[in-house]
């Protein structure tokens, strides 16, 4: 058992700080602007905010019923309710799915990296979108830095997670959180305020909603569960740690609520500025990268801010990628017998060739695609497409029909301690069992066919 999380997780702040410090991260800032933007603004929006709701809720529910009462991780918390049988499916997907978001995320993670170092740069900070948008491509097309920073920030991540500093890692968050959320509040406001706003804030807020597609629904759901970190054990594993006392609600009304306005503030700050600016929506993952340094260069300490800004985000990013690291650890650890050491070492190696992989194929190996997609998106799409929503069904189903319902019950009333009324509970169990179940599949479904 991972003794370093153990430790983290005295207080009820503790927790929080943790499961958000894993929910808010790239997926938030980096991700929802460009994926709203590729999907078509407002009615994207809605659609996301309805799956959070109805569907990433109560899987976060199960996620933790499943983790706190089998107090381990994720494949070993389904082997001691369902010994050797499929429902390990689970287990083996969120190695998966770490493996391959990691994949791409410690990619991203070192352009941020190298976003801290530009930022030092005056010549860094410019109105001009093209020459931003070449600067982006020229770094991110080449063959040396970016891999460099992928290994970096991988390699950092790996050193957290070995040597067990999260508290302290923690311990920053809690501060840093709360001044990224006021940056990007101060980048909403300037963001807002730009000539040519409107335009945007109309993006954002009239919905369209013939653009919604099969595929637009499952990039909404793809998104909903990778922002609130769902679908492959992350938040069994955490869950694990949490305090039997602990109303599980709450925390998950918590974090729920603080990854979406961390997603719905990026949104605010990013679209406006990107029709103010005229740069095309659709951009894909440059799309924050060229639109936040003009921003900046309308501030006042623009550099300062800008430094401050990618350095924070890239914490952000970090205390994400611990928590995808931790599932693999703890997997080999547990399960394969190795030393923590060890665990991380390999994990480390996986990922960092498949992540220079991913990293290459944005400049050298743009050529080598495989259905239509490069190596970097063929990571995203699977995880975020396939592997989430597939593990957040069968979590569901797995809590909905092979957990025991007095478990469950005891479970989120915290062993009676919590009230939680008959119907309400009666109403999240046929979410769990029925709903959430079939508008998973229906998604899945209609968008493969
Ligand atoms: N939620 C994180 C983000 O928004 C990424 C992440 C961390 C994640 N752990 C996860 C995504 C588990 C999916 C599953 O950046």
């Amino acid at each position: 058992m991972s003794t370093i999380k153990r430790d983290g997780f005295g207080s009820r702040f503790g927790v929080l700080v943790a499961v958000a410090g894993s929910a808010v991260g790239l997926g938030n800032l980096w991700r929802f602007p460009y994926m709203v933007g590729t999907n078509g603004g407002a009615a994207f929006i809605i659609v996301y905010l309805a799956f959070v709701i109805v569907l990433c809720l109560p899987i976060m529910f199960s996620e933790f019923v499943i983790g706190r009462r089998t107090q381990s991780n994720a494949f070993g918390a389904i082997s001691k309710i369902a010994p050797r049988s499929g429902w390990l499916t689970i287990g083996v997907i969120s190695v998966v799915a770490s493996i391959c978001i990691m994949s791409f995320y410690s990619v991203v993670g070192g352009w941020t990296l190298d976003y801290i170092f530009k930022s030092f740069s005056s010549s860094f900070l410019t109105s001009d979108s093209s020459s931003l948008s070449s600067q982006f491509s020229g770094f991110t097309e080449s063959s040396f830095v970016p891999v460099i920073m992928h290994l970096l920030f991988l390699a950092i991540s790996a050193l957290i997670v070995v040597a067990g500093v999260k508290n302290g890692i923690e311990k920053y968050s809690k501060i840093l959180m709360p001044v990224l959320f006021i940056l990007v509040v101060i980048l909403a406001i300037r963001s807002l305020t730009l000539d040519g706003a409107m335009e945007g804030v109309k993006f954002l807020l009239y919905p369209d909603f013939s653009k919604i597609t099969g595929d637009t629904l499952l990039a909404a759901l793809g998104q909903a569960f990778f922002s609130l970190s769902l679908g492959m054990g992350c938040i069994i594993t955490y869950g694990s740690y949490v305090n039997k006392k602990e109303n599980l609600f709450k925390i998950s009304f918590s974090v729920a609520a603080a990854d979406t306005g961390f997603a719905i503030l990026a949104g605010l700050a990013v679209v406006p500025a990107v029709f103010a600016f005229g740069i095309p929506p659709g951009q894909g993952p440059s799309l924050v990268f060229i639109t936040l340094p003009q921003i900046f260069a309308q501030l006042p300490f623009g550099n300062v801010i800008s430094i401050a800004f990618f350095f924070i985000l890239m914490i952000a990013a970090l205390t994400s990628a611990i928590s995808l690291l931790e599932v693999v650890v703890a997997y080999f650890t547990e399960e394969l017998k190795m030393t923590r050491k060890v665990a991380v070492v390999v994990t480390f190696v996986i990922i960092g060739i498949f992540g220079t992989f991913s990293s290459l194929s944005q400049g050298v190996l743009k050529d080598f695609t495989l259905f239509g997609k490069s190596i970097f998106d063929l990571f995203d799409y699977t995880s975020s497409n396939i592997l989430l929503p597939v593990g957040g069904l069968l979590v569901v189903l797995f809590v909905g029909w092979r957990v025991k319902r007095a478990d469950v019950l005891d479970e989120l009333t915290s062993g009676g301690t919590v009230a939680l009324r008959k119907s309400l509970f009666t109403g999240i169990m046929l979410v769990i069992k029925f709903l959430a179940p079939i508008a998973i599949s229906i998604v899945l479904i209609n968008s493969l066919i």
